[in-house]
């Protein structure tokens, strides 16, 4: 509880996403990513690996982007920052909230790496709109990186809605549409990046798809399936049952 308080005090947060509690989650998820450090460095060490490929692949284009725009990238904790230098002019890191580490790469590399402070969503301020209006469009010359972001941008809009009186199969369609938004919007820029949570593992328990049909709706849209892994989420310990995800990237 205190090393959460700790946390929370140490990052910079929009006030909408404050409002939302999503300040509290990011000083919870620091505290988880160090007392899970050992059960979770494969899963970060994927996502930066993975990253890195897709950069690469873009680089190799014809049209190479110059800039990098990295979106859920406030704390640092899954991208490899030092191997993506030397590849863009400048990188944007996007979030709501920000931390330590994301602060001091702004301040060291002052005309190179910038805090974007943004909800990408959208409906954090806005609850009532349609999230395909209100989705941020990422820059179309940049390559846009979504960083295991997906499944975290209908959390606490859901939780607002429901705690509004939104009924479940209405707050279930609108999480969809704030995915389907964010995905949408990564389908106009010209090279993008995306992990998505593709299924739920439990011990004992035959895997849940998590995304129905999203596999199929990137590949058919322009994107390249890359590296899968799995995440020990839950490991052994910290809850009554096991559990896990399975992990996708993609590319475009
Ligand atoms: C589960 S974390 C992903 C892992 C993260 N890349 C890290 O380094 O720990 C999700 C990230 O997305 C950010 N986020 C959540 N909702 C967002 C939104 N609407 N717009 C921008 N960033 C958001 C969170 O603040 C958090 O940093």
């Amino acid at each position: 509880m205190i090393e959460e308080l700790i946390e929370w005090a140490r990052l910079d947060c929009l006030p909408a996403a404050q409002r939302m509690g999503l300040r509290r989650e990011a000083a919870a998820l620091t505290v988880r990513h160090r007392r899970l450090r050992a059960h979770w460095a494969s899963h970060l060490q994927e996502t930066r690996t993975a990253m890195l490929a897709s950069a690469r692949q873009a680089l190799a284009s014809a049209a190479p982007p110059r800039t990098a725009f990295l979106m859920g990238a406030g704390q640092l904790h899954d991208v490899p920052l030092d191997a993506l230098l030397p590849l863009f002019e400048r990188i944007d890191l996007v979030d709501i909230c920000f931390g330590p580490a994301a602060r001091t790469a702004a301040r060291r590399y002052p005309d190179r790496v910038r805090c974007v402070m943004l909800d990408v969503s959208g409906v954090l301020d806005q609850p009532l709109m349609d999230p395909h209006g209100a989705v941020f469009q990422p820059p179309g010359k940049a390559w846009c990186a979504s960083v295991n972001l997906l499944s975290q941008l209908p959390l606490a809009p859901c939780a607002a809605q429901l705690a509004r009186g939104m009924d479940e199969q209405d707050v279930e369609r609108y999480g969809r549409a704030i995915q389907d938004a964010h995905i949408d919007a990564l389908n106009k820029a010209d090279h993008a990046f995306l992990v998505i949570e593709y299924a739920q593992t439990a011990e004992g328990r035959p895997d849940e798809i998590l995304l129905p049909g999203l596999p199929e709706r990137l590949a058919s849209s322009g994107w390249h399936a890359g590296a899968a892994w799995h995440w020990p989420l839950h490991p052994p310990g910290e809850r009554a049952t096991v559990s896990g995800r399975i992990m996708q990237s993609w590319t475009r």
